[in-house]
């Protein structure tokens, strides 16, 4: 009995050690994330156990928990047509309202889901929810784009995808198939979709053989660089849930393809060195002393190297070329690109590239909507539906869809 009661003490001693995490008070439902992140911690070393044990990709793995739980058939009900199709050979799920109204052309949203470039599906729950409660709330025609992952793909190849499949649907014969109005596109995405969204609209500004182009661009929790990994928020947010500094670190080398054990110089900005003048003119672009307001900044200090390791540029130029780093474009290219609407959230590394984003935008001319949440944190949009049913979440979605609702 009393053996029984030292376990029992033991067991849940060690689970409340596991899942505890020091948290801020003013983040949204705090007990419930904590919980939330416990299991992706959990599920995460599963996936790292099984590529040791060399039974696979530990994303790969991770992939397929998320397939078993999470994936559903192109299902249509009485409101919403869907279908699994593809757009110039890159697979698309299409959601198109059936309602009617005097055969008016509709308005059209192409979604890019996140996942650090390699997890995540149009066909998982949460993104099939989100395009199908956008196609009926708004009656738009939803392309959410189904774009390779790593490992099978690295960088350039989401984004190409993402591109082929745009392109393709921005043609005026296929706009009409589907009764959209050309006039009437917005480009949107969350997290590494965010960042896609953001990249797909440059190129297409770029490209003198597309004449029909986007009205808007809603990035949801961007992520638009990989120069700074000590931004305010960066700083601030390291260790918060659900997106780890590190974690985020590492999903940038896996979508590059880039050495593994270039993490910690990537933490502490060692790839990114004074020393290293090609990268000044850059450094000036990405300045958070000079892009965000005091009360985002607060009391952190930039982190510039004096002496770096300039190996790993060498070996990622991707780092600095902005289809992976939109944050870093040139001013004559944010000039052209369509208004914006950028949500941030105030417990996320990445929340710092969406607002210098947003400022670089502003100071090109661009009108851009910032809405950012004091609750929230990285990737509460998919955790709306239950049985996470975050408060936060479900906040969120809503005044992106009547923001898009009412700008589109
Ligand atoms: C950063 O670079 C400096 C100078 O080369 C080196 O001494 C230091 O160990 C590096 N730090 C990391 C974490 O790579
Ligand atoms: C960044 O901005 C601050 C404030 O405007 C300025 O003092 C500093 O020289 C800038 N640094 C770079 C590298 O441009």
């Amino acid at each position: 009995m009393r053996a029984t009661f030292a376990v029992l003490v033991t067991v849940a001693s060690l689970t409340a050690y596991y899942v505890y995490i020091p948290l801020p008070r003013t983040v949204s439902e705090p007990w419930k994330l904590m919980l939330l992140d416990a299991t992706f911690r959990g599920v995460q070393s599963l996936c790292h156990l099984v590529q040791k044990l060399g039974l696979g990709h530990h994303l790969r793995v991770l992939n397929f928990v998320i397939n078993v739980f999470e994936m559903l058939a192109p299902k249509s009900n009485e409101m919403v047509e869907v279908t699994d199709t593809t757009f110039d050979g890159v697979q698309v799920r299409v959601f198109e309202p059936k309602k009617k109204l005097n055969d008016e052309l509709k308005r059209s949203i192409i979604y890019i889901h996140g996942g650090g470039w390699a997890l995540g599906s149009a066909r998982m729950r949460s993104y099939d929810h989100l395009c199908r409660k956008m196609a009926n709330d708004m009656n738009a025609v939803l392309v959410s784009i189904e774009y390779r992952l790593v490992p099978e793909a690295h960088f350039p190849e989401q984004i190409n995808d993402v591109y082929l499949a745009t392109r393709y649907f921005l043609q005026a014969e296929i706009l009409s198939q589907y009764s959209v109005d050309p006039e009437r596109i917005a480009v949107s995405g969350d997290s590494a979709g965010g960042n896609l969204a953001a990249a797909v609209s440059q190129q297409l500004v770029l490209d003198r053989s597309v004449t029909i182009q986007l009205k808007l661009q809603a990035l949801i929790y961007p992520v638009l660089q990989a120069f700074d990994f000590n931004t305010p928020s960066y700083q601030q947010s390291h260790a918060t849930p659900i997106l780890y500094k590190q974690v985020m670190a590492r999903f940038w080398l896996e979508y590059l393809n880039g050495d593994p054990r270039f993490v910690q110089a990537m933490l502490v900005n060692n790839h990114t060195a004074s020393d290293q003048n090609q990268l000044t003119s850059i450094r000036a672009r990405l300045n958070w002393t000079a892009l965000l307001p005091q009360s985002f900044k607060k009391n952190f200090k930039p982190i510039v190297q004096v002496i770096g390791n300039p190996q790993v540029i060498r070996e990622l130029p991707a780092l600095l070329d902005p289809r992976a780093a939109p944050l870093i474009a040139d001013k004559e290219i944010l000039q052209l690109l369509p208004r914006a609407y950028i949500l941030t959230c105030e417990y996320d590394v990445l929340r710092d590239d969406g607002i210098m984003y947003a400022k670089r935008l502003e100071d090109a001319g661009i009108e851009v909507t910032l809405d950012h949440y004091e609750d929230g944190f990285h990737g509460a949009m998919i955790f709306a539906l239950p049985p996470t049913n975050f408060d936060v979440g479900n906040k969120i979605m809503n005044n992106y869809i009547n923001w898009l609702d009412e700008n589109l």
